[in-house]
């Protein structure tokens, strides 16, 4: 009760403020976009999540990344619920698979379903062979078990010596959904925040329109500055917009001959 009075008066606020600003008029600032309340346009998206998930420090104007040997261990977590559809959901995938090709650096990948119950889709593999394991990503609809997809990764990936985590690198988690928990909800934040005590960064895409409640989720479920890890959508397909926008890198290492 009390977590949704304090939700009520941060959603009232934020109305409050940019009321307040319109009346007011002021100083022409450059746009300035509050994930909170809008969808930033494509491109302002694409500029965040090269800058913050990609590591790329000029956005999406600036050369790919350096030839950068530190490895970072990246978790996809996806949602598969049943409000997304195959179609929209296959959208997401390719994105995903495109963002491989423009993080640039030495970075290893592991994926995560969800819907009712979550499960692990392949442990940490180099970017090249997750491109692989991400091409038929089966789709089974269902509810929404966030907080069984955030323990999972903890338990089942950054926490386990035999997930193929290179020990000391980077650790950060990609939540791609389309709405809010709603089985265990919640244990959601509780467990995104042990996954950030886990030395993890958590960023969230989150895809579609969103109540003010919902968004808080989101909100809650990354890490801070929420303006540098949650990014917005409208839909799947202009998710991979997003992702077109930001250059390709070459440094993406060669699958291993076997
Ligand atoms: C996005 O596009 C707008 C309008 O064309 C432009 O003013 C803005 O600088 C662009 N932002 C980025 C990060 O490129
Ligand atoms: C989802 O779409 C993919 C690609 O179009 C297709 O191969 C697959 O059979 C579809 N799955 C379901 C459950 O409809
Ligand atoms: C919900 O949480 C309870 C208590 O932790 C657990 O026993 C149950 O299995 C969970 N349900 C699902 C669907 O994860």
């Amino acid at each position: 009760m009390d977590r949704m009075i304090l939700i009520a008066a941060l959603c009232g606020l934020l109305v409050h403020v940019s009321i307040a600003k319109d009346l007011v008029g002021g100083p022409i600032k450059p746009p300035s976009y509050d994930v909170i309340k809008t969808i930033p346009p494509k491109n302002e998206t694409a500029n965040n999540i090269a800058k913050h998930f990609l590591g790329r420090t000029s956005g999406i104007r600036g050369p790919p990344s350096s030839q950068d040997t530190y490895v970072y261990n990246v978790v996809y977590i996806i949602d598969d619920s049943g409000s997304i559809g195959n179609k929209s959901f296959q959208q997401g995938i390719t994105a995903l698979r495109m963002m491989i090709d423009r993080k640039g650096d030495r970075s290893d990948y592991a994926a995560i379903k969800f819907s009712t119950t979550a499960s692990v889709l392949f442990p940490f593999v180099l970017g090249c062979q997750a491109r692989q394991k991400l091409l038929n990503v089966p789709y089974t609809g269902g509810a929404s078990n966030t907080q069984a997809a955030l323990r999972l990764a903890r338990t089942e990936l950054f926490e386990n010596p035999n997930s193929g985590l290179t020990p000391g690198g980077g650790r950060s988690a990609l939540v791609m959904t389309d709405g809010q928990s709603n089985i265990n909800k919640t244990q959601t934040i509780p467990q995104a925040d042990l996954l950030k005590a886990a030395g993890v960064e958590v960023f969230v895409l989150a895809v579609g329109k969103y109540t003010c409640a919902a968004i808080q989720e989101m909100r809650g479920i990354c890490s801070s500055p929420y303006q540098d890890h949650l990014f917005r959508v409208d839909d799947f397909k202009s998710f991979m917009d997003v992702v077109k926008l930001i250059p390709k890198s070459n440094n993406l290492l060669p699958c291993k001959e076997t």
